[in-house]
């Protein structure tokens, strides 16, 4: 199963993954489970099997291939078959007048401190705005989650809001920091959405600041 997208950057590829990476997508959670826990929903059951991934796997195809969602698996550039370190998922697209939606990703905690999920993002986000044609990508963080608050301000977000009670993680429902990008070159509505072929979008420059 061939991913309909594939982004380069220095150090990274980013793609959906093949169902064949079933297991190493379950490695990458079960390594990480503690550096995790803090900050992800619960689990839904079967989550630490490789059945689950496969079906996910399966799922983020169908999803893109439907305008639902693109969840991009990160892994070293030039180490294709090998570990995932992270992921990066935009879910909840809506097109119509708003063109949004909502950004969630996670590195390996021994891959944390090196600025890859920088390099991961700006060349994730540069797809969604210039091949996929979104105008807004949201993204919501613990307000206690400096590390994430500062990715996201160097990316460029900006603080839209304070939500109460917002996200079930941890064992409770917690506050977040509700954040925005919008694209700064804006296209209405319905514009570049391809999908079904290759895209690789190589040595994405810096967008933000
Ligand atoms: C949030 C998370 C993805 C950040 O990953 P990351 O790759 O370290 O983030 P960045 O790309 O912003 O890297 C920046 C860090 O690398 C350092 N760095 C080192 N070399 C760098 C370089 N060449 N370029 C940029 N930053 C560099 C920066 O100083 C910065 O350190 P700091 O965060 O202590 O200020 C990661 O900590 C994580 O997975 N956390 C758990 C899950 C989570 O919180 N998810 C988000 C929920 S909202």
């Amino acid at each position: 199963m061939k991913s309909p997208v594939c982004i380069e950057t220095p150090r990274l590829r980013l793609f959906i993954a093949p169902v064949e990476l079933a297991g190493r997508y379950l490695a990458y959670f079960e390594r990480n489970r503690d550096h995790l826990a803090r900050w992800d929903p619960p689990r839904p059951e079967g989550f630490y099997t490789e059945a689950f991934w496969r079906e996910r796997l399966l799922r983020d195809h169908e999803d893109f291939a439907a305008d639902r969602a693109l969840r991009l698996a990160l892994q070293w550039r030039g180490a294709p078959g090998g570990e995932v370190i992270g992921v990066c998922n935009f879910t909840q697209f809506v097109r119509g007048a708003f063109q949004a939606a909502t950004l969630g990703y996670s590195l390996d905690q021994r891959a944390v401190g090196s600025g890859l999920m920088f390099e991961a993002i700006e060349a994730a986000i540069a797809y969604m705005f210039d091949t996929l044609g979104f105008h807004r990508v949201m993204a919501n963080y613990l307000p206690h989650n400096e590390r994430s608050g500062r990715l996201l301000r160097r990316l460029g977000f900006a603080v839209e809001g304070y939500a109460r009670d917002y996200l079930f993680i941890d064992g409770a429902w917690r506050d977040h920091v509700l954040t925005a990008l919008t694209n700064p070159r804006p296209a209405p509505p319905g514009g570049s959405r391809t999908t079904g072929a290759a895209h690789p979008v190589r040595g994405a420059g810096p967008r933000h600041g």
